[in-house]
């Protein structure tokens, strides 16, 4: 078996991998296939990021993602058991480390048996905040929710820098770049029409939602208002604005996640129609 740090090269081999490992227990676990490219778009992935090989297939990967504190990691079911396991996961928690981070976090879905157990052998433990996954079944019957005087929702188009602005202030973070946000426009799924901005009449973003397209099933993605227009509604506006795109576009019904913390977002969605179908428990280990 060899390693070699993870690149955009490794897109099929992650595919596969995780593909097999979804259907051995937690089924809807992340990543699923169609979100590996977007994993490994991320600038730093090659730094952060490791396979390991036997022959041409890959059968384990282990990602240490510091600017969230975050460490995502699969073993083929063919080759789990210690020590391997431990050594993948062990990857991810040096990189942390490395990266000066002091605690590391990871989602787990309640039928993934496998990682519950190897992240209890390591110190891991349920932290009690989850992500709740939402689904609105009439995605067309969704309450009113008109853009304010003043305000028009429009497409993004190839304003990219804008976007991440905006992203950056409503979230308070720093991570996302331009290339991380061009590599969403290459996700399965994605379409200029549902990518969505809320403006002004000088263009300003106040708000914006992005979503995708799987076969008749809508998702909305990534929903963020800037910090001083919060407290207007405004997330029920652009979340309408694509729940009609999709409609439009023949999506029978819509998801959504967001943490279990996030009280505004969770009272859009329910004001939207959507109501919750499961949860995935954010899982931690303090003082790695
Ligand atoms: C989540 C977010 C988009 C909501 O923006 P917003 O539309 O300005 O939200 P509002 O403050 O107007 O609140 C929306 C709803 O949540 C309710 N709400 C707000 N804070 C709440 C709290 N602490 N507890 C309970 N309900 C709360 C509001 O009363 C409102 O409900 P209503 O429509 O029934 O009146 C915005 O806070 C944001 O950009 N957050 C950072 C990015 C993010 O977390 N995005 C979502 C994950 S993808």
């Amino acid at each position: 078996m060899i390693t070699q740090p993870l690149s955009s090269a490794d897109t099929a081999a992650l595919q596969n991998l995780v593909a097999d490992c979804r259907r051995a227990g937690g089924l809807h676990a992340y990543p699923q296939p169609d979100d590996v490219p977007s994993v490994l778009a991320h600038p730093a992935v090659t730094a952060n990021g490791l396979a390991w090989w036997d022959d041409e297939d890959m059968v384990a990967w282990a990602l240490a993602q510091p600017d969230f504190g975050n460490v995502l990691f699969d073993v083929a079911p063919i080759c789990r058991g210690r020590p391997f396991e431990d050594e993948v996961l062990g990857f991810t928690l040096h990189r942390l480390v490395a990266a000066g981070v002091t605690t590391a976090d990871t989602p787990v879905e309640g039928d993934d048996t496998w990682r519950q157990d190897v992240l209890t052998r390591r110190g891991f433990e349920d932290s009690g905040d989850s992500v709740v996954h939402l689904v609105s079944t009439s995605p067309g019957e969704h309450p009113a929710a008109l853009a304010p005087p003043g305000l028009r929702v429009q497409e993004l188009g190839d304003r990219v820098q804008d976007y991440v602005d905006a992203h950056r202030a409503a979230f308070g973070t720093q991570y996302l770049t331009p290339e991380v946000r061009l590599a969403w426009q290459a996700e399965p799924g994605y379409h200029p029409a549902l990518d969505l901005v809320l403006v002004d009449d000088s263009d300003r973003v106040h708000a914006f939602a992005v979503s995708y397209l799987h076969a008749h099933t809508g998702e909305i993605g990534t929903v963020g208002v800037i910090p001083d227009q919060k407290g207007r509604g405004l997330s029920t506006v652009v979340v309408a604005a694509a729940m009609d795109r999709l409609v439009a576009a023949g999506a029978t019904g819509v998801t959504m996640s967001t943490s279990s913390t996030n009280a505004p977002m969770l009272a859009t969605a329910r004001r939207m129609g959507f109501t919750e179908v499961r949860r995935t428990t954010w899982w931690q280990r303090g003082s790695i």
